[in-house]
């Protein structure tokens, strides 16, 4: 852990902690424990691009810890208008107990964490989206069990957020990662190198090829938030690298598909993926505020 225990990116965490944290996880889920170690505490929630899950999860996570959040789009707060970073960050540590931000540069966020003096959690932010796949990593260990080491996962599509937090993923936790993107749509490159010191992951331009035999098919929106005007040339981008019965056909026999949602149908994933017998996706999304309540008593609340 971070020295003042931030979580910003999946390495902030040692494998331990990792694990630590989704035990937890899995406790928190099973309901019988209905303790409140966040009672009092303030949650802040800085929002500069639209969320459904996250704001949601966030918020019924710290009011099911005895806490309280407090949802702050940047629409409505200075930062909006041009208030440093800096200065939110040590505004807003006058007040709460932990801060979660949801941004588009990473170094935002590293700003935050540096110039405030609570806990940071990184909500997404272009390069990554640590929690998410913290709650996919929860909805695999339901499928195959805690021991996921050496684990097969196929990304289709993007080498987006998603796709490096799961090559962060595969750094700390022994995931195999391939990824299947077209050209000039990698995922980032001292991301995958660091991984590739550690564990098996690969870079192709064939869905099918990167599913054989995957116990976790995923994928994502080909364009992520503030991507908008790019979506004409992405659609045509990633023609063929839809996931359908075809590239499910390769994975292993078990396997499961996850999308961290929002989804198009139609687009990254078939109707019939999406709805099929394989999807784990809303249990995924429930997953979200299992692990991000762990991450939270973990960071906010000491230790238990
Ligand atoms: N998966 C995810 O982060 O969803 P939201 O954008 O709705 O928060
Ligand atoms: N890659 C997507 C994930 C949304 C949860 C985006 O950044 O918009």
């Amino acid at each position: 852990m971070t020295e003042k225990g931030d979580f910003l990116a999946i390495p902030d965490f040692s494998t331990e902690e990792l694990h630590d944290v989704l035990r937890l996880a899995h406790r928190l889920k099973g309901g019988t424990d209905r303790s409140r170690p966040l009672e009092g505490q303030t949650l802040a929630m800085i929002f500069e691009k639209s969320s459904t899950r996250t704001r949601v999860s966030f918020e019924v996570g710290m009011y099911q810890l005895g806490g309280h959040a407090l949802f702050l789009s940047s629409r409505d707060i200075q930062l909006g208008r041009g208030e440093p970073i800096e200065d939110t960050a040590r505004v807003l540590s006058r007040y709460v107990d932990g801060i979660m931000i949801r941004t588009f540069a990473q170094q935002t966020v590293v700003d935050l964490a540096e110039h405030g003096s609570v806990p940071v959690i990184n909500g997404l932010t272009d390069l990554v989206h640590p929690c998410q796949v913290m709650a996919d990593v929860m909805t695999m260990q339901e499928a195959f069990g805690e021991e996921i080491e050496g684990r097969k996962v196929a990304w289709i599509g993007d080498g987006n957020n998603m796709a490096n937090s799961w090559l962060n993923a595969a750094y700390r936790l022994g995931l195999e990662v391939r990824i299947a993107c077209p050209a000039g749509y990698d995922p980032d490159a001292e991301i995958f190198e660091r991984a590739k010191g550690s564990s098996k992951v690969a870079i192709t331009r064939d869905p099918v090829e990167a599913a054989e035999g995957a116990d976790v098919v995923t994928t994502d929106v080909w364009a992520s938030m503030g991507q908008e005007e790019e979506a004409q040339e992405r659609m045509r981008a990633f023609e063929g690298f839809q996931v359908n019965a075809g590239v499910m056909e390769a994975a292993a026999e078990g396997s499961i598909f996850l999308h961290c949602l929002p989804a198009h149908r139609g687009e990254e994933v078939t109707a019939e993926v999406f709805e099929g017998a394989r999807s784990r996706v809303f249990d995924e999304a429930e997953n979200r505020l299992h692990v991000q309540k762990a991450i939270m008593i973990r960071l906010m609340g000491g230790g238990r």
